[in-house]
C-alpha cells in the first residue's frame, strides 16, 4: 500500500520492469565542405609558356587593385587570351570543374546533378603573381558557384618545402567550432602548392594565402565557374 507521501508525489515502489533496450549509433557527417585536389603531371611546357606569357601581361596591363591582394591581380578574362598554353589550361580547368562539380553537387543538393536541364559552367579567370612579401588576405569570391586555382610556378627550394610561406589556407567554415577548441583541432586546411596542382573549392569558402618570402616568383591562375541559372534555385 502506498504511503501518503508517495500518493502526494506519484512515485511508486513497485519493482521496475526488466528493460531489453537496444541501441544503435552511427555518425552523420552534416554540412561537409567537399574540395578537390588535382596534380597534372607534364604540365612543364604548358607552365614555360605561361610564364612568358603572364609576365609579359604584367609588364603590358595595369593589374587590378582588388584590396585582397597584395601583387599583381591581372583582369578577369584571362581565358580570352589566344595563346595555346592558356587555352589547354583552360580546357584543363573546365575538366576539372566538370570532376569536381560531380562531388560538390552531391554534398550541397537534394536534386541530382543529372535531372538538371541544360547545365553550363560559366568561366572567368584571372593570374596572381606574387614576390617577397606579397599575400593574399582573407577572402571569398563573390557572385560565383565553384572556384579553383592551378599553380603555374612556386618557389620550389628545399627551404621552401620545409616552410609555410606562400601556402594556401582554406578556413573552416564553422566558425562556432571554435569556441572551446578541442588539442590538436582540426581547423584552418593548408596546402603547399607545387607547379601543376590545382585545389578547388566552394566559392564562398574563406582563403588567404601566406607571405611569400625570398626571392623569386610564385604564379598562380584563379577561376571562377558560375553555374547556369537551371542549376540555381529561384525562390
Ligand atoms: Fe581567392
Amino acid at each position: 500500500m502506498e504511503s501518503s507521501a508517495d500518493q502526494l508525489t506519484g512515485a511508486s515502489s513497485a519493482t521496475p520492469p526488466k528493460l531489453e533496450i537496444q541501441s544503435h549509433g552511427s555518425p552523420v557527417s552534416l554540412f561537409p565542405t567537399v574540395c578537390f585536389i588535382v596534380e597534372h603531371q607534364g604540365t612543364e611546357p604548358m607552365n614555360d609558356e605561361l610564364v612568358r606569357f603572364c609576365l609579359e601581361q604584367e609588364k603590358n596591363q595595369p593589374g587590378l587593385q582588388t584590396g585582397s591582394i597584395r601583387g599583381y591581380h591581372s583582369n578577369r578574362q584571362f581565358f580570352d587570351n589566344d595563346n595555346w598554353a592558356v587555352q589547354k589550361l583552360k580546357e584543363l580547368m573546365m575538366g576539372n570543374a566538370r570532376n569536381y562539380l560531380q562531388e560538390f553537387w552531391k554534398s550541397e543538393s537534394m536534386t541530382p546533378l543529372s535531372n538538371v536541364k541544360d547545365l553550363a559552367l560559366q568561366l572567368s579567370a584571372w593570374s596572381v603573381m606574387l614576390r617577397e612579401g606579397d599575400f593574399s588576405k582573407p577572402h571569398i569570391h563573390p557572385i560565383s558557384h565553384i572556384s579553383g586555382v592551378y599553380y603555374v610556378i612556386t618557389k620550389e627550394s628545399d627551404q621552401q618545402s620545409q616552410s609555410d610561406e606562400g601556402n594556401l589556407v582554406l578556413v573552416d567554415p564553422r566558425i562556432r567550432a571554435s569556441v572551446a577548441p578541442l588539442k590538436d583541432q582540426k581547423s584552418n586546411a593548408m596546402f603547399s602548392p607545387k607547379a601543376g596542382m590545382v585545389v578547388m573549392f566552394p566559392s564562398w569558402l574563406d582563403h588567404f594565402v601566406l607571405p611569400f618570402k625570398g626571392e623569386g616568383l610564385r604564379i598562380s591562375i584563379a577561376c571562377n565557374f558560375v553555374l547556369s541559372p537551371s542549376a540555381i534555385q529561384d525562390d
